[in-house]
C-alpha cells in the first residue's frame, strides 16, 4: 500500500475537548424502554438501561425530545420546551437520569426544537386567536395569500413531508410551516424569539446538561421575501440536500453566535451539534466556524451508497470541510429519520455485514460518531403494517411515502415477553416483530459474533488505539473497491469489491467485522508494527 493523501483536524492546544472524539448515543425516549408500562418508552426506563450504554464504551447520550407536545410529530412538535411531557415523565425523572448517566461517567445532550413549535404553544395559540396582522402574530410567519381573495398560498413552498408548507386559517390568513401543519414556523427576526430560545439554553444548561443537539439547524432564517423556491437542484440519485430560500440563509449563523456565547458563559465544555442538511462543503464549514456550533452532522458520508468512491470522497470532503475552519469531524450512519444501514446497504445477511463493515470505518476515523439506538444490535427496518404507521409523513405524503417508522421499533433488551424486555405493560406503540427476542442485548451478550460484542470490542479498541492517535489520518490505497486508511500504527481496510484482499505485511489483526478478515463487504482494524 501507497500513502496517496493526509488529512488532518486541527485540534486544541493540550487535551482536546471531550466531543472532539466523543462516540455519542441517540436515545429516541419513546423506543428506548419503556419504563411505566403505558407501551411508550419514557425517562424512567431509560434511566434504567443506562447500564448498557456505560457498558458499550459510549461517551455521551442525546436524548430526542421529551419536551410537553401534542406528539403530532413524535415530539419535533414542543408545545413547551420547559417542561417534560406526562408521556416521558416529569422534571424529577429528567434529573435523576442526568445525574445518573454523569454518575457513569457518560455526558448528556438534549435536543433543542427552534424552527418551530407545536400549534398548541403558548404563543401560537394567542396568535391564532388574534387578528391578522397583529403583533401576536408577528412571532411566527404569517402572511396574506395570493390570487383574487388570497386563496393561494403566499408562495410555492412544499412542507418536508409532503403537501404545501402553507396552511389557511378560517380569518384568511396562511401561516408556514416547512414540516407538519402541527408544526408552526417561528419567524427568528423577531426578537422574543431569539429570547425565548436563550431562556430555553440556560434553562437546560442550569439543570446541568452537557449540550444540544439542534433540530433543523439550517431552516431557522428564511429569505425575507419568501420568494418562490426553485426547482429542486439536481442531486446525485437519492441525495437530499435541500437548497433554496428556506434553507441555509446566512442570517442562521447569528442565531449560533449567541448561542455558542450562552454555552461558553458555562463551565465544563458545554457544546452543541447542528442538524444541518446542507450539500455545500463550504456551507457546512460556516456552521462550525470557531464562535458558532461545535459540531455538525454530515450527511453527505450518511447518505453516502455502498460504492469506496462514494463512502471515501464523502469522507475527505467533510475532512477538508471542517480543517478549514479547525473543526473536528462528525460522522453518522444511522439516526430515527433514515432507513437503518442493514436496510439501506441491501438489507438481510448482505445488508447485516456491510452495515457492520461501515461501522468500522466510521468508528475509524478521526473526529466523533453518532450512534442510533438498535444500530449496536444491527437491527434492520422493520416492515410495519399501514395501520401501524404513525409518522406524519404517511398522512401527509397522500400515503405514497411509509415515513420513518419501520427505523423506530421499540428496542428488543430480552429473548422473550410480550415486547421483548422494552416494557412489561401495554402493547408497545409501534409493533414489534416476532423474531425481534433473537436481536436482544441479552441474545447478544457474551457471543463473540454478535453485533453487540462487535461494537463492544471496538468502542473499547478506538478509546485505547485510535483516540491517543490524534486527528491525522493517511489514506492508503488498497485499490479501486476498498477504503484504506492509517491512524497512528492502526490500519482500517474497509472491502467493497467481490474479492478477498490480502492481509498487510507484518499486521496484527485488531478486529474484523466479519469472520474472514479482508472478504468481501467487511472491514478490519490492523495493528501495524
Ligand atoms: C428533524 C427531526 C425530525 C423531525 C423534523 C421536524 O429533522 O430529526 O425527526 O421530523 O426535524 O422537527
Amino acid at each position: 500500500m501507497v500513502g496517496t493523501d493526509a488529512h488532518a483536524c486541527a485540534g486544541t492546544a493540550g487535551r482536546a475537548a471531550w466531543w472532539r472524539e466523543a462516540v455519542v448515543y441517540e436515545l429516541y425516549v419513546r423506543s428506548f424502554a419503556d419504563g411505566n408500562g403505558d407501551g411508550v418508552g419514557d425517562l424512567i426506563g431509560a434511566r434504567g438501561r443506562l447500564p448498557h450504554l456505560a457498558d458499550l464504551g459510549i461517551d455521551a447520550v442525546w436524548l430526542t425530545p421529551f419536551y410537553r407536545s401534542p406528539m403530532a410529530d413524535g415530539g419535533y412538535d414542543v408545545a413547551d420546551h420547559r417542561d417534560v411531557d406526562p408521556l416521558f415523565g416529569d422534571l424529577g425523572d429528567l434529573d435523576a437520569f442526568v445525574a445518573e448517566a454523569h454518575a457513569l461517567g457518560l455526558r448528556v445532550l438534549v435536543d433543542v426544537v427552534p424552527n418551530h413549535s407545536s400549534v398548541q404553544h403558548p404563543w401560537f395559540v394567542e396568535a391564532r386567536a388574534a387578528a391578522p396582522g397583529s403583533a401576536a402574530r408577528a412571532r411566527y410567519v404569517f402572511r396574506p395569500g395570493r390570487g383574487g381573495s388570497g386563496e393561494l398560498p403566499p408562495n410555492n413552498w412544499q412542507s418536508d413531508f409532503g403537501g404545501p408548507a402553507w396552511t389557511r386559517l378560517p380569518d384568511g390568513d396562511w401561516y408556514l410551516h416547512l414540516f407538519d401543519p402541527e408544526q408552526a414556523d417561528f419567524d427568528w427576526s423577531h426578537p422574543d424569539v431569539g429570547r425565548h430560545f436563550e431562556e430555553i439554553l440556560r434553562f437546560w444548561l442550569d439543570r446541568g446538561v452537557d449540550g444540544f443537539r439542534i433540530d433543523v439547524a439550517h431552516g431557522l432564517v428564511k429569505d425575507p421575501t419568501l420568494p418562490d423556491a426553485p426547482d429542486r437542484p439536481e442531486l446525485p440519485a437519492g441525495l437530499y440536500l435541500p437548497s433554496g430560500p428556506q434553507w441555509d440563509q446566512p442570517g442562521v449563523h447569528d442565531v449560533y453566535r449567541a448561542w455558542r456565547r450562552v454555552l461558553e458563559e458555562y463551565p465544563g465544555e458545554r457544546m452543541a451539534i447542528g442538524e444541518a442538511w446542507v450539500a455545500d462543503r463550504a456551507a457546512m464549514a460556516r456552521y462550525v466556524r470557531a464562535d458558532e456550533l461545535h459540531q455538525v452532522f454530515d450527511f453527505a458520508f450518511l447518505q453516502a451508497s455502498w460504492k469506496a468512491a462514494d463512502l471515501r470522497g464523502a469522507v475527505t470532503r467533510s475532512l477538508d470541510a471542517v480543517g478549514l475552519v479547525g473543526a473536528s469531524a462528525t460522522w453518522v450512519l444511522n439516526n430515527h429519520d433514515v432507513a437503518r444501514t442493514v436496510t439501506r446497504f441491501g438489507g438481510g445477511p448482505v445488508g447485516l455485514r456491510r452495515a457492520r463493515a461501515a461501522a468500522l470505518l466510521m468508528l475509524a476515523l478521526p473526529g466523533s460518531a453518532y450512534l442510533y439506538q438498535g444500530e449496536e444490535l444491527g437491527l434492520a427496518d422493520v416492515d410495519l403494517p399501514a395501520e401501524a404507521l404513525r409518522d406524519p409523513v404517511w398522512q401527509r405524503s397522500g400515503h405514497t411515502r411509509r415515513g420513518r417508522d419501520g427505523g423506530r421499533v421499540p428496542l428488543p433488551w430480552s429473548r422473550s415477553g410480550s415486547s421483548f424486555g422494552f416494557g412489561s405493560g401495554a402493547p408497545p406503540w409501534l409493533p414489534v416483530p416476532s423474531g425481534w427476542g433473537e436481536c436482544s442485548v441479552e441474545a447478544q451478550s457474551g457471543h463473540e459474533d454478535s453485533t453487540l460484542e462487535l461494537y463492544r470490542r471496538a468502542l473499547d479498541l478506538r478509546r485505547r488505539h485510535l483516540v491517543p492517535a490524534g486527528p491525522e489520518v493517511e489514506f492508503l490505497d488498497a485499490g479501486a473497491d476498498a477504503v484504506a486508511l492509517r491512524r497512528g500504527d492502526v490500519l482500517c481496510v474497509l472491502n467493497l469489491g467481490r474479492e478477498q484482499l490480502p492481509d498487510p505485511d507484518g499486521a496484527r489483526l485488531l478486529l474484523r467485522s466479519d469472520r474472514t478478515a479482508g472478504a468481501p463487504d467487511t472491514a478490519a482494524w490492523w495493528r501495524l508494527p
